[in-house]
């Protein structure tokens, strides 16, 4: 009775010592992770355990696909012959102009020019914007004036400063040359060789230019090391203090609004389209930044050398003040590591697309 009594203390006191031992392992643990990989509970807390970071990021979801308008489907025999007319200088005046001079794959469907130049070497009045990811796009054009792809496709044809190549002669131009005839056919099979039949080609191509997976997918999709902790805070400053995604907002980060974001110039933008309107004055539309910086100069005319010049255009709440200045342009008070940061984020949005495939042009 005396001997099983003092089994059972002997008992009890081990099973304390061994929740001690565990408890002593567990507090060890903790202390080896907070001190050799700080970074990983940071990073940690901030994605899995700070719910207003993980807001942010539900915002920037990519799309599982394309959407084609149901009046021009996608077929594959639609996108080829739309990238054989968008790389085919024939479509010009000249024969040595195409849609690709000024929208280049190298340069992100841009030409990496201030501003660009067209038919007779001449230099036009505003920068080539990139063609990326427009399915997705309400309104075309810097300031909006185009409603579709479509319709946009045949005004740099026509326009005497671009291709300089009036409609009718370019249709005649195009039935000249062969081997048309088949692609025509094959992408539209009960329509002729016209400038509707031109046009859907052309925004079925474009509606295939899509940006691929970049860094920042790779972080959205939970690998926390596809960007660094700096580009991680930069986006925090993003969505918060340096209010970006007001309108570079959703995956394609932009909002497809136009703002007067205080640059100097003489142009007004879609104010010509709205000219009482006083927020139109001067207003642009919101571009993409995705492949951001495959594509400076920046802005519609061309007028920000890179992204530095770009942040710090923002941090001083623009460079004009005018009654259509956009309310959401304040100084922003960045530090220098906030801007630093900002634009390491910026460069985590690019993707390394497969480089498209050149056609080989109908003879
Ligand atoms: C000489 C250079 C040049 C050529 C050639 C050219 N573009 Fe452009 N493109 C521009 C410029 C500049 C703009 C912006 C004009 C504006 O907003 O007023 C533009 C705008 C666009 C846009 C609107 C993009 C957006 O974000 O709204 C599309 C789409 C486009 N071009 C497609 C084409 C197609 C298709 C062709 C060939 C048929 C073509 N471009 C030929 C320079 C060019
Ligand atoms: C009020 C809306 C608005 C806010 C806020 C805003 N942007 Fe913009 N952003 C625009 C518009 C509109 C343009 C085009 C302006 C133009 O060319 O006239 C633009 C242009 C840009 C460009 C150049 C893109 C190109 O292809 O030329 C970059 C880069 C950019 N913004 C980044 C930022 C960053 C970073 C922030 C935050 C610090 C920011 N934007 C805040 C609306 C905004």
């Amino acid at each position: 009775m005396y001997l099983a009594g003092i089994f059972v203390v002997l008992r009890v006191f081990r099973v304390f010592q061994r929740m001690f031992k565990l408890l002593l392992f567990a507090l060890s643990l903790l202390l080896f992770l907070s001190t050799t990989s700080s970074d990983f509970l940071v990073s940690y807390a901030l994605t899995k355990g700070n719910p207003e970071y993980f807001r942010y990021l539900e915002g920037y979801k990519r799309p599982d696909s394309t959407p084609f308008p149901m009046h021009n489907s996608y077929t594959q025999e639609r996108e080829l012959l739309g990238r054989t007319l968008f790389f085919d200088p024939r479509l010009s005046g000249s024969s040595w102009i195409s849609c690709a001079t000024c929208h280049s794959p190298g340069f992100s469907w841009g030409d990496g020019l201030p501003k660009a130049i067209g038919h007779g070497m001449k230099e036009l009045g505003r920068r080539t914007p990139t063609i990326l990811n427009l399915a997705w796009s309400e309104l075309f054009f810097w300031d909006g004036r185009a409603a579709s792809l479509e319709e946009q496709a045949l005004g740099p044809i026509a326009a005497r400063g671009e291709m300089n190549l009036a409609l009718d002669d370019m249709i005649a131009k195009v039935k000249t040359i062969p081997g048309y005839k088949e692609l025509f056919e094959k992408a539209y099979p009960s329509e002729p060789i016209s400038k509707e039949t031109v046009a859907k080609a052309i925004a079925t191509f474009e509606r295939t230019i899509v940006s691929g997976n970049s860094p920042f997918d790779g972080w959205m999709k939970g690998d926390e090391a596809a960007i660094s902790e700096q580009a991680k805070r930069g986006f925090l400053l993003f969505n918060t203090k340096a209010k970006c995604a007001t309108c570079h907002s959703g995956w394609r980060f932009t909002d497809d609004s136009f703002y007067d974001i205080g640059l100097p110039g003489s142009d007004i933008g879609r104010g010509k389209l709205f000219n009482e309107i006083e927020v139109m004055q001067f207003a642009f539309k919101t571009p993409t930044l995705r492949n951001i910086d495959r594509r400076a100069p920046y802005m519609h005319n061309g007028s920000r050398k890179n992204l530095e010049e770009v942040i710090e255009h923002y941090n001083h709440g623009g460079s004009v003040k005018r009654p259509s200045l956009s309310p959401e342009i304040k100084p922003l008070d960045l530090s220098e590591q906030d801007k630093i940061d900002l634009i390491a984020f910026l460069n985590t949005l690019t993707s390394s697309d497969k480089p498209v495939e050149f056609p080989s042009l109908p003879r």
